[in-house]
């Protein structure tokens, strides 16, 4: 039987590490999968790890522009995203957190 519960986090941010080794565009092409680590350990060193959920994820649609991660429920996208953006991407998580 399905179960239906209220999410813990504040926010869920989905870092798309979809691969399609050189096939065609896909953000694993460029910095995702290590933006995704730096994000989980930027997470952690802040304390937010109950709030805020890094997660990896599939392919999320718009290929051309990523590497893409995507911050729920809030709607924010960011497209070509290398890991010197992390720091960017935690200014802006900062003060969902602490509304
Ligand atoms: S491969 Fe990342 S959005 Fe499609």
């Amino acid at each position: 039987m399905i179960e239906e519960k209220i999410l813990p986090y504040i926010c869920h941010v989905f870092v798309c590490t979809n691969d399609r080794h050189g096939e065609r565009k896909s953000c694993a092409d460029g910095d995702n999968p290590s933006v995704r680590s730096l994000l989980k350990e930027a997470v952690g060193e802040r304390g937010w790890a109950g709030k805020v959920r890094v997660s990896q994820s599939g392919c999320l649609g718009l290929c051309m522009k990523g590497p893409n991660v995507l911050i729920y429920p809030q709607k924010i996208w960011f497209s070509s995203v290398t890991e010197s953006d992390v720091p960017d991407i935690m200014k802006k998580i900062e003060p969902i957190i602490t509304e």
